[in-house]
């Protein structure tokens, strides 16, 4: 099974996580920089970026960065614009594509869909036959100056 990373605030995305099942490294903030050491897929909340220190320090470590075959992003579609814009920042940074978009722990179809994309990766499928997340379809005017 394709590894997966994933960062936590408030325990949103930890008890999406949960529900799927699925082994996961959780990036801490006392010790952020750990070395996934094989592809994975990231999977990320959405706050200012300066809230997204331990995020950039795993991402940044050893061969994090170029390890990432996939991004999901978790937020608040309150946010309009701006949700997930933690995942877009680090996709368009990185060139890494978005996999799937849900809001806070995700629903009973959220954990279904993310697990069939997880073990269609891990069965090889390529991640361009993954259907992209209709708010990506538009503009993303406010990607800016994510650090590397
Ligand atoms: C201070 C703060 C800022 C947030 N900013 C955004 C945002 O810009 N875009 C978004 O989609 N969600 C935003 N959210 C919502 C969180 O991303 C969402 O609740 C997520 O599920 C939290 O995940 P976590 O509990 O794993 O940290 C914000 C939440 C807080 C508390």
């Amino acid at each position: 099974m394709v590894a997966i990373a994933f960062y936590s605030i408030t325990g949103q995305t930890k008890r999406f996580i949960d529900k799927t099942g699925l082994d996961a490294h959780q990036i801490s903030d006392a010790s952020p920089k750990y070395d996934m050491g094989e592809h994975y897929i990231l999977v990320v909340p959405a706050y200012q970026d300066f809230m997204m220190d331990s995020v950039v320090n795993f991402l940044t470590y050893k061969d994090n960065k170029k390890n990432i075959i996939g991004i999901i992003g978790c937020g608040n579609r309150n946010f309009n614009d701006l949700f997930a814009q933690t995942a877009k920042k680090i996709a368009a940074t990185l060139n890494v594509p978005i996999l799937y978009l849900l809001e806070f722990s995700g629903t009973d179809e959220d954990v279904r869909n993310v697990r069939k994309i997880v073990h269609d990766l891990s069965s090889g499928q390529s991640t361009k036959k993954v259907q992209k997340p209709k708010e990506l379809h538009g503009n993303i005017s406010f990607l800016s100056n994510y650090r590397d």
